[in-house]
């Protein structure tokens, strides 16, 4: 469509409000302050069942029984280990390379392993969603233990989901809590309707191109501080203040400067709460006394109420994720991978639902270059 119709109307930058995608697996429910997954609230989900059931019903539209469970599990714990092409990619990366970028690099690598990525049947990409999912949380963990020199360690088959990825990370036996803390987090991570990564992982599925690709575009836009990168600059913050007693002065002054502050604002709830702060709030508060922190509830706290005050803007996810994850001894350098390893269930979700029913996704653009010169 060009001309005028084209030139006037429609364009919204970042297509904000627009709807581009139909989908029956999640929906933010802002007005009701609800995350809807499958028909279910993502918070209830999180406090009532562990990642793999929430793996299940984001997959397959349900929530498993026992058998669908332990059998989903099973096939899971299967799929934690990679080829070992993967490993030998990932020890062949420079040191200093951000974690992001290794997990692109490796994700890619992990589609050579795939028996025929030509085969975009639902069942080739059910198949293909559990290979990603599991060895993501084994490529994740051992990006990080590469580069700490900690070496390769092996997934354990035998462990449940969210121990097995969190004890590979910090190399001990994680606490009950601990465990629960970081499963919770998982969930809370693992699906949120047409994020940029989302969205850039449609894209690339509505070319018919595979699986592993919409991943890896995924990896590159979850990077971004403006998205999943957000996590680990709020950490930084919050160890940079340390203090609770300065942080007031910190935040007014940054906003002084009409700087940005990591872990506020989002482009869908806009000033209204993020249902999964409040989660990641309260597993905080658990975690606080257990590990003598009280210092970074506190901090955290003086930071929500400035910013309210100032801005009228909530926490978001990343703003209480990341006090959560630090607590967990987990690196921060690991904040975003571990984000994108929970929403790869989500993603597979996507590119499976686009590619069922697919539309090639070709925008139009406003013109505002020249038109008419002659060489
Ligand atoms: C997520 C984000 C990109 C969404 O922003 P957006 O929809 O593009 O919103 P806008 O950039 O239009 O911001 C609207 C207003 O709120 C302000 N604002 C939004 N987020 C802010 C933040 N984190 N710190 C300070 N001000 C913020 C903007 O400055 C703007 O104010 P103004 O109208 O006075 O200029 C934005 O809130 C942000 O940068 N947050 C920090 C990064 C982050 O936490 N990302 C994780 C998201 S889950």
């Amino acid at each position: 469509m060009d001309g005028p119709q084209q030139e006037q109307g429609g364009y919204r930058p970042g297509l904000e409000g627009v709807i581009a995608v139909e989908t029956a697996i999640s929906y933010l429910d802002v007005e009701h302050e609800s995350i809807i997954i499958r028909g279910y609230d993502l918070i209830d989900l999180a406090k009532r069942f562990p990642y793999p059931d929430v793996a299940y019903l984001i997959l397959h539209g349900s929530l498993p029984d026992a058998d669908a469970s332990k059998t989903f599990q099973q096939a899971l714990a299967a799929s934690y280990a990679v080829d070992v092409s993967v490993r030998r990619v990932l020890e062949a990366l420079p040191a200093r390379l951000h974690l992001m970028d290794a997990l692109r690099t490796a994700v890619s690598a992990m589609a050579a392993g795939d028996p025929d990525l030509s085969d975009l049947s639902e069942a080739a990409n059910y198949r293909r969603a559990l290979t990603i999912i599991g060895g993501v949380s084994t490529v994740v963990a051992n990006s990080y233990r590469i580069k700490a020199g900690l070496g390769w360690r092996d997934p354990n088959p035998s462990l449940g989901y969210a121990r097995n990825f969190l004890e590979l990370i910090v190399d001990r036996a994680a606490t009950p809590l601990e465990v629960r803390a970081f499963d919770q987090l998982l969930v809370a991570y693992s699906e949120h309707e047409l994020p940029n990564s989302t969205f850039a992982a449609r894209v690339i599925a509505s070319t018919l191109s595979d699986m592993y690709g919409a991943m890896v575009g995924a990896v590159a836009s979850l990077k971004g501080p403006l998205h999943g990168g957000a996590n680990e600059a709020v950490m930084h913050m919050l160890l940079e203040v340390r203090d609770p007693a300065q942080m007031e002065r910190y935040l007014l002054d940054k906003l002084a400067r009409r700087e940005r502050i990591m872990g506020f604002g989002h482009r869908v709830y806009m000033k209204k709460p993020d249902p999964r702060a409040l989660l990641m709030k309260a597993l905080l508060a658990e975690l606080v006394p257990v590990k003598g922190a009280q210092w970074l509830y506190d901090l955290c706290e003086v930071g929500e109420q400035v910013m309210q005050r100032e801005k009228g803007l909530y926490p978001n996810l990343d703003y209480y994720a990341a006090p959560v994850y630090y607590l967990l001894d987990i690196p921060i350098e690991l904040y975003t991978p571990i984000f994108f390893a929970a929403r790869t269930v989500g993603l597979a979700a996507h590119v499976i639902e686009q590619q069922a029913k697919n539309r090639l996704f070709r925008p139009r653009v406003r013109y505002l270059g020249p038109r008419g010169l002659t060489p």
